[in-house]
This record gives C-alpha cells, structure tokens and sequence, in this order.
C-alpha cells in the first residue's frame, strides 16, 4: 500500500509547468507544497490548500525543483585521464585520440570494476540531485565490450545508448569501412536488445556524415532511436543529419552555421549543450543565447567522461552555462531538468505536476537562482527519487 507524503513550508518550487504560479516556463509557486503518493506527484500549489495527508515533511522556507535530468554521460569506463588533463591546461589541445587510452583500460577491467566505478559515478551524480541519467558505451569497440557496458548500464537505467561509433577501433585503424560494417551489423544485434538509443560522434578523427547517417540509420531499422554527438570541435554534417533524421538531441552544437540553427529551430530535435566539456577542454563556449534566442529547446548535461568532462554535477554546468554562455539562471534550471526530459523524449519526468514522477530535489535556499548565484556549494539537501527520499 502507499502512502501519501506532503512536503509543505517550500519558499520556492519549480514546476515546470507554465500554467502555474507565475506564469513563466518555470512554473514558479511561492510558499508551496507538494504532494507524493507512491511514485508520483498527485498534487502540487499553495501551501495554504494542500490536502491531508499521512506524513509530512517540512521544507523550512527552502526550494524544491525537480530532479535533474541528465542526459548525455559517458559513465562505464576504467581508469581516468589525468595526464592528458594535465598537458591540456598546460597548453596542448582536445583531440579524440584520447578516447584510446580509456578504450584499454576498459578492455583489461573486469565487470564488477566497471559496475562499482559506474555505480560510484552514479551516487556522486544522485548526491548532487540528478535523478535520471542517460549513459553510453562507447570505450569497449568490440562486439563483446560494447555489448557487456550496455547489459551493466541497462541494470541501472532505462536510457541506455549505444556508442560503437565513438571512434574508430584502434583494430581496424586500417579499414575503418570494415568497423562502421561492424557496428552496424554484428556488434549492433548483440547491443540493441540492451539499449534504447543509438549514437554516433560525428567528428573529423571520429565519424563522417556518410559513415555517421549509415549508423544512425542501422540503428533505427534495429529499433533503436538516434541521437548524435555534432559540431563539437568543428563544423560539420551532424546537426544536419540529426534534424534529417528526427534525432532526439544534437549533443555539443557548439560550431554551428546559421543553417544549423535554423534546422534545429525548424525541428523536435534538442540542442544538448554540455559546458563541462569546454570548461575541461578550455574550448569556445556553445552559444546559448543564440539558440534560445532562435527558439531552439535547449538541455544542459554533463558529458560526465573521463577525457573531456570529468564532471558529474549539473549544478556546476548550471553555473557555467549562467556564467559563460549567457542563459539566465531560469533557462538553465529549466534546461538541466525539462531540457534533459526533452531531450530523452520523457514526459514523465523533469516537471513537478500530478501525473509526474516524484523525483525531487530540495536546495538548501530559497531559491532555485542560487544553483547560479552560489557556484561550487553543495547546495542540494534533499532527492526523492520515484518518491522515495534517497538523499
Ligand atoms: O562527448 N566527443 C566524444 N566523446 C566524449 C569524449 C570522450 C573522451 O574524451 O573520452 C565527449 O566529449
Ligand atoms: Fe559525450
């Protein structure tokens, strides 16, 4: 049986519903409660109406958001990359070449090291109030390693994404016509049935438009739908290809053309920015403002990886993209919680109305601003996660 559980006394609460409160995208309710019953938000307003319930839980005058929603991360891997950070803020510059490295690290580990690393990530992640997270493969590149991270990441989450094409496999550094057949053949049957996603980096050093659409498209004949890591060092066909091939996201977007702004304004695909990796990278910052200003629908993640963002906090992104890449405090809560759900096709989570899971998190202050406004404080007191307080 469950039982309902109020949480009243909220300064502040972001909904996400702009039908509510203060009529802006987030939906903001001063002096707010909200209601759990079971897994789900039965009811959300004014403190003052809330109805009976059999617990209660006082919120003490904080804010209460929904819980993040991460949707780009990178997490079964072994091994990390501190040299290569190292010589990077040194002056020496991103490449996917370091892929490689983590790609044996991954190889030589075991499965209970990787599911302890991946679970220790997660927890960090679950601390810092993200309650859905996406992850990939993508450091295995054979048949068996590809398919073995996504049967550990599936015992943890729904969104599962397969990443074979992350690069080429060192062992067909010479054919890399015979890898993409791979990946799109034999490797992809043994990894559809632990995935939902299917994704490819489209990069120089990494995947062409040909090679990148010929994936995608294997992956959707399979069952799996694509998202798409774009423009990130360079411009070129991947967002063009996202918006073709009704991607879900277009992760990075950070080169793009007028053309490419366009497409995703003209399109369902989301713009997933990820300002970790230019923060780790010391590369040019995404242009936000842009995209938002276009109409785009924007979502902030971590990248949470190793090489290029070794980051698990969307609090820290949420500063960064404040800061750097010129969102208000609004867009990016908004961004990092309904962008995630928007970006992961889910209209289950990353809003706090009746019908939605109850995934919560509560800030210790008055304001979901102050995730901006106070960079690199651990900020988050309070996570229900499907309605159980886990934090
Ligand atoms: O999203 N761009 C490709 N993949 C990751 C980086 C992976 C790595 O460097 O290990 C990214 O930034
Ligand atoms: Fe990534």
């Amino acid at each position: 049986m469950s039982s309902s559980t109020v949480i009243t006394n909220i300064a502040t609460l972001v909904t996400n519903d702009p039908s509510l409160g203060d009529g802006s995208p987030l939906g903001l309710v001063q002096d707010a409660a909200v209601v759990i019953d079971g897994d789900r938000v039965v009811w959300t307003g004014e403190s003052s109406k809330a109805p009976a319930t059999d617990n209660r839980v006082d919120a003490g005058g904080r804010a209460v958001l929904p819980g993040f929603v991460d949707s780009h991360s990178h997490l079964v891997f072994a091994g990390d990359r501190t040299q290569e950070f190292n010589a990077r803020m040194s002056g020496r510059s991103y490449t996917a070449g370091g892929i490689r490295t983590t790609v044996a690290a991954t190889r030589a580990a075991s499965d209970a090291e990787l599911e302890a690393n991946l679970t220790r990530y997660l927890d960090e992640a679950l601390r810092q109030g993200t309650t859905t997270f996406e992850t990939k493969s993508g450091y295995g590149l054979t048949v068996e390693d590809e398919s073995r991270a996504l049967r550990l990441a599936a015992r943890h989450t729904d969104e599962v994404t397969y990443l074979g094409a992350h690069i080429v496999s060192p062992d067909y550094a010479d054919d890399p016509a015979a890898y993409v057949a791979l990946v799109t053949g034999e490797m992809l049957d043994a990894c559809a049935p632990h995935a939902r996603w299917i994704d490819v980096f489209c990069e120089k050093g990494a995947f062409d438009g040909d090679q990148a659409r010929a994936v995608l498209t294997a992956g959707k004949a399979k069952g799996l739908h694509p998202r798409i890591h774009a423009n990130q060092l360079s411009h070129g066909p991947g967002v063009q290809l996202a918006v073709e091939l009704d991607a879900a996201s277009a992760d990075h977007c950070t080169h793009l053309t007028d053309a490419d702004v366009d497409a995703l304004a003209n399109s369902a695909t989301v713009a997933t920015l990820l300002p970790g990796a230019e923060f780790s990278t010391r590369a040019e910052w995404p242009d936000a403002r842009r995209l938002l200003d276009a109409g785009v629908t924007v979502a902030l993640s971590t990248d949470c990886n190793p090489g290029s963002s070794f980051t698990s906090s969307l609090p820290f992104c949420i500063a960064l993209a404040v800061r750097d890449m010129r969102m208000t405090p609004d867009e990016a809560v908004w961004s990092a919680t309904a962008g995630g759900a928007a970006a992961l096709r889910r209209t289950d989570i990353g809003r706090l109305t009746p019908g939605a899971l109850a995934d919560l998190t509560l800030l210790d202050a008055p304001s979901h601003v102050h995730l901006a406004y106070r960079p690199g404080v651990p900020l988050v007191s309070g996570v229900w996660r499907r309605g159980v307080r886990v934090v």
